[in-house]
């Protein structure tokens, strides 16, 4: 693992979504009660931008067919997806977003 410094991040509103870039992914990032969550943008139903979305009730819903992954363990809660989403360890201080992502 690696942990990068997202530059310039600025934190979405409650229940939205925003993307950033690290190490050559694109994530969607999302903060809840002030702790960040970060897992890939493209849904693994058919990769739909999930930054696109929403969250609800600590999972992000897909705008195109309504899937709902937990935005902690990226586990499926709603079909139609059937595989996990690949979620990373992010944490938000003073503002700075930082995620690690695999080397
Ligand atoms: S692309 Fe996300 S549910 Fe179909």
């Amino acid at each position: 693992m690696s942990t990068h410094h997202v530059p310039g991040f600025t934190a979405p509103a409650s229940g939205d979504l925003t993307t950033v870039e690290v190490a050559g992914r694109r994530l969607a990032v999302t903060v809840d009660d002030g702790q960040a969550y970060a897992f890939d943008d493209a849904c693994t139903h058919a990769q739909c931008s999930l930054s696109g979305g929403e969250v609800e009730d600590g999972a992000v819903i897909c705008p195109c067919h309504f899937a709902a992954f937990d935005i902690s363990t990226g586990q499926v809660r709603t079909g139609p997806a059937k595989d996990a989403l690949r979620c990373y360890r992010a944490q938000l201080l003073d503002g700075a977003l930082t995620v690690e992502v695999p080397q």
